[in-house]
């Protein structure tokens, strides 16, 4: 399928990258309103740059269009390739608010569009093992989700000498602007959306800890930079999400069942590694003592991520950044692709990423809603979840 990039800073390369993973998706011009960042990348990359979104829209022959651009122009681009009969697979979130999402959903469904958004970790092998695991019953009925989003102490580093590989800088201002929930929580809430079904219900508190994150915003301008989500499943499952940049990295995933506990240590690596334990977290391991020495040592120590039976990850060759976001990124419009293609309802759709925005914009100000909150979106779900690489 021929596709077309709007945005080419710092997540772009991400998708350059992986690209070659799905040589079905064919670039076909890309276009950024930043004449600096469209020349850095169309030089880097060798791609023909478009002058403006109008002239890459006209483009002929292509249907998809990845919305790359800030968070911010997310609605604007998404709304002008829907207009043009594209297509959309957008970064997340879909929109800055709740109603501008319900919007361009409904815009796509109006024009028999699909439209999907960002992220694809849910894609990953180590997202199938986790799938497989709930899907066979291996920690029983499943109860209860702690999912954290810590991505570490960002602020406090040297993040102005982050460069992506055509050296676009990281975007601080936007980030902190943005906050580290919005940015964040579609990761994990679409894998728990994908298992668990629509979320009923969501109690949530944020708060903006840290007012001087070294760029010079006054603190107004910053996002709450803290969230946790307590959320309740139609299906009943309830799960804490927390997302944060300020606490040590934690992204592991820990499902607890009648009868186990499935941890994984890093919702952002493909390859994670996935471990199953027993009811109590301990891991009756064989030989027996080795488990008894590991029980021991965790008494006094959080090793919850990192002990238990292993379970397989199916090996990846795809390319993925050698950074701490080892995903194939574009396998997220693959996944899309190759949906409209099948002339099948992806999976991922509209109204499944509209129900990602509307929680992640209720935890990332969660102050501007009445709490508990009841989301207004939802989306069909047979109990089953999507296998997580229907795309590979
Ligand atoms: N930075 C990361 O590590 C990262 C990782 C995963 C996902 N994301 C997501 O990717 C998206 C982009 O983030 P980024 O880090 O690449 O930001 P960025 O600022 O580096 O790049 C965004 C680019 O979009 C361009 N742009 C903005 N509005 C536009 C418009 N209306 N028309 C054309 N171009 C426009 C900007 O000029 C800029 O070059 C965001 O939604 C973010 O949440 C970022």
């Amino acid at each position: 399928m021929k596709i077309a990039i709007v945005g080419c800073g710092f997540v772009a390369d991400y998708y350059m990258l992986t690209l070659a993973n799905h040589p079905e998706l064919e670039l076909v011009g890309a276009y950024d309103r930043d004449p600096v960042a469209a020349a850095r990348f169309g030089r880097h990359f060798g791609v023909a740059m478009a002058d403006s979104l109008d002239a890459l829209l006209a483009l002929p022959g292509f249907e998809l269009v990845l919305n790359l651009t800030n968070p911010g122009s997310h609605f604007a681009v998404s709304k002008a390739a829907l207009d043009a009969g594209r297509h959309v697979y957008s970064e997340k979130p879909l929109a800055m608010s709740v109603e501008d999402a319900e919007t361009l959903v409904r815009l796509a469904a109006d024009k028999g569009l699909e439209i999907a958004a960002a992220p694809c970790s849910y894609l990953g092998e180590a997202a199938e093992t986790v799938r497989g695991a709930i899907e066979r019953s291996d920690v029983g009925a499943v109860k209860l989700v702690y999912a954290e989003m810590e991505d570490s102490m960002v602020f406090h580093e040297n993040y102005r000498s982050w460069t992506s590989p055509s050296g676009a800088p990281w975007p601080a201002e936007d980030e902190f602007a943005v906050g580290a929930t919005l940015e964040h929580a579609g990761y994990f809430l679409t894998w728990l959306c994908a298992f668990f079904g629509p979320v009923e219900e969501v109690t949530a508190f944020a708060a903006r800890c840290f007012d001087d994150k070294g760029t010079k915003q006054p603190p107004q301008a910053l996002a709450n930079d803290f969230s946790v989500s307590c959320l309740r499943f139609r299906s009943g499952i309830v799960a804490r999400l927390t997302c944060g940049l300020a606490a040590p990295r934690d992204r592991s995933l820990h499902v607890i069942g009648t009868d186990g506990v499935l941890s994984l240590t890093d919702g952002w690596d493909y390859q994670s590694p996935v471990y199953l334990r027993e009811p109590d977290g301990a891991w009756g391991s064989s030989p027996a003592i080795l488990g008894k020495v590991l029980r021991r040592l965790e008494r006094g120590r959080p090793f919850r991520q990192w002990f238990g039976r292993r379970l397989p990850v199916k090996p990846s060759t795809a390319k993925v950044p050698g950074t701490s976001s080892r995903m194939d990124f574009a396998r997220g419009p693959a996944a899309l692709a190759a949906s409209i293609k099948a002339k099948r309802a992806h999976d991922f759709g509209g109204d499944f990423a509209l129900h990602i925005t509307e929680l992640a914009l209720v935890a990332q100000h969660a102050e501007r809603y009445p709490m508990p909150y009841r989301p207004r979106s939802t989306f069909a779900h047979d109990g089953k979840a999507p296998k997580a690489q229907a795309a590979v």
